[in-house]
């Protein structure tokens, strides 16, 4: 396994181009696959991940190809029109890609077999499963509701009014998806709001996307047997993963870096919201909007922090930033109390313990209760060598972390990083950092 130091830094200066979102990245491929006519995306992210969902609707008779000047091209088969697969979809490490496919599949006429690596073969599946056999598809997984598993989706698919039961952005896409290719309305409600990138792209593709509040939440209506045209859609800079240079620019003694291009979708934003009440110095410029998706430029300069009570109700706005959240906090003077965790611990890796782990092997103290992660800041000691259990923002998180503190922290293996940000290590060396071997 190739593992890397992360070596305390001086200086982090110059401009950080995060590279394109990974959620958008894979919607922009689902639903110009079921448009009619040529989608072309531009900022892709040309990550491991968003490759296993375009081979997988490759294998359902939809092509993408690359241009020479980076942008992709989609060949769209219209609602229903894609083919069954003849060999099983290997989904890698990817939730996103494995939920949102399952969905598009449930209303499709044919089977579908779909596996993953150990760490997606260990994440629960039957949270799309359940409403997906409500539409009318069957699904049979291992024991536990765990992959490899198969999807014979509805000859005749019937729209459902689905509640979700965890506040999650992938099962109500797995369900919007769906029912696309449903007679009717389909309906989800989520009590916690999360992530709208399917809602804002369905309706720029010309999709009938309702959004209304009631008395359960909010409701979200698709209406089904859509016809949707192929558009053009930008990618915006991934807030999640422009978070390791903001961080990193935080905890360094002198810094400044800005980051161009950055989506800003509020239901994303959450630990930019966070960081700036523990007194972080980061300035946001040029908001605009692009393909539905609001996005601006930011300036981030190295800042003493201070320890902020993280509520849950802002959990799935940055669900995928405690770990790296939780290394600013161990830089913070006093304590970080992170509440509502208990999805990290269904990530690419339990994050709970990973995230707690790690930080006490670099000399932080660090407590979880129940589902609350307390961090008590300070200078962090440093030089520990982490398990990251092919855990990408585990990886990153605790390089960041050894930029900032007394002794280098190293990491097991970096093979995941590739799987949501290529060109990590060469960016962060690019503005001063010095992650090697
Ligand atoms: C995602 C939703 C989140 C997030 C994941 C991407 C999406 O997962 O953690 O990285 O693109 O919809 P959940 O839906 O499981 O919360």
């Amino acid at each position: 396994m190739p593992s890397l130091i992360s070596r305390p830094a001086q200086r982090l200066a110059g401009a950080a181009k995060a590279p394109g979102d990974k959620s958008i990245s894979h919607r922009a491929l689902m639903i110009g696959a079921i448009a009619v006519g040529e989608t072309r995306i531009e900022g892709l992210l040309e990550s491991e991940d968003v490759m296993r969902t375009a081979a997988a609707l490759r294998r359902m008779g939809v092509d993408s190809v690359r241009d020479a000047d980076g942008a992709w091209r989609v060949q769209g088969v219209g609602v229903g029109g894609l083919a069954e697969p003849e060999d099983i979809l290997d989904m890698g490490n990817s939730g996103t890609s494995a939920r949102l496919l399952m969905g598009l599949i449930a209303t499709h006429p044919f089977v579908a077999h779909m596996t993953g690596d150990a760490s997606l073969r260990r994440r629960p599946m039957a949270r799309v499963a359940r409403p997906i056999e409500r539409m009318g598809a069957e699904v049979r997984m291992r024991d536990g509701g765990l992959m490899p598993l198969t999807v014979s989706g509805a000859r005749s698919p019937v729209p459902i009014v689905y509640e979700l039961p965890v506040p999650s952005a992938q099962v109500k896409s797995a369900v919007l998806l769906a029912g696309l290719n449903a007679p009717g309305t389909t309906m989800v409600i989520e009590s916690a709001r999360t992530r709208d990138h399917t809602e804002l792209m369905l309706r720029h593709f010309g999709a009938t996307v309702v959004v209304s509040d009631t008395n359960l939440g909010r409701s979200i209506t698709v209406t089904g047997e859509a016809e949707l045209t192929a558009r053009p859609v930008r990618v915006p800079a991934d807030p999640s993963s422009a978070a390791f240079p903001a961080v990193a620019a935080l905890l360094a003694p002198d810094a400044e870096l800005t980051l161009p291009n950055v989506g800003m979708n509020p239901l994303r934003a959450g630990l930019y919201d966070t960081l700036a009440e523990m007194g972080a110095d980061i300035r946001v410029t040029n908001r605009r909007v692009e393909a539905g998706e609001p996005v601006a430029d930011l300036t981030v300069r190295a800042s003493r922090l201070k320890g902020v009570r993280v509520p849950p109700e802002r959990a799935p706005s940055m669900i995928d930033e405690y770990p790296v959240l939780a290394v600013a906090a161990a830089f913070a003077e006093g304590t970080t109390r992170m509440e509502g965790l208990g999805e990290l611990r269904v990530k690419e890796s339990d994050r709970l313990t990973a995230i707690a782990q790690g930080l006490a092997s670099c000399g932080v103290r660090a407590e979880i209760d129940g589902d609350t992660l307390i961090v008590h800041g300070g200078r962090p000691q440093g030089g520990a060598r982490i398990a990251t259990g092919f855990d990408h923002r585990i990886a990153m998180a605790f390089l960041v972390m050894g930029l900032g503190s007394r002794e280098p922290v190293a990491v097991d293996d970096d093979a995941a990083i590739a799987t949501s940000f290529p060109g990590f290590i060469d960016l962060m060396n690019n503005l001063g950092a010095k992650i090697g071997a």
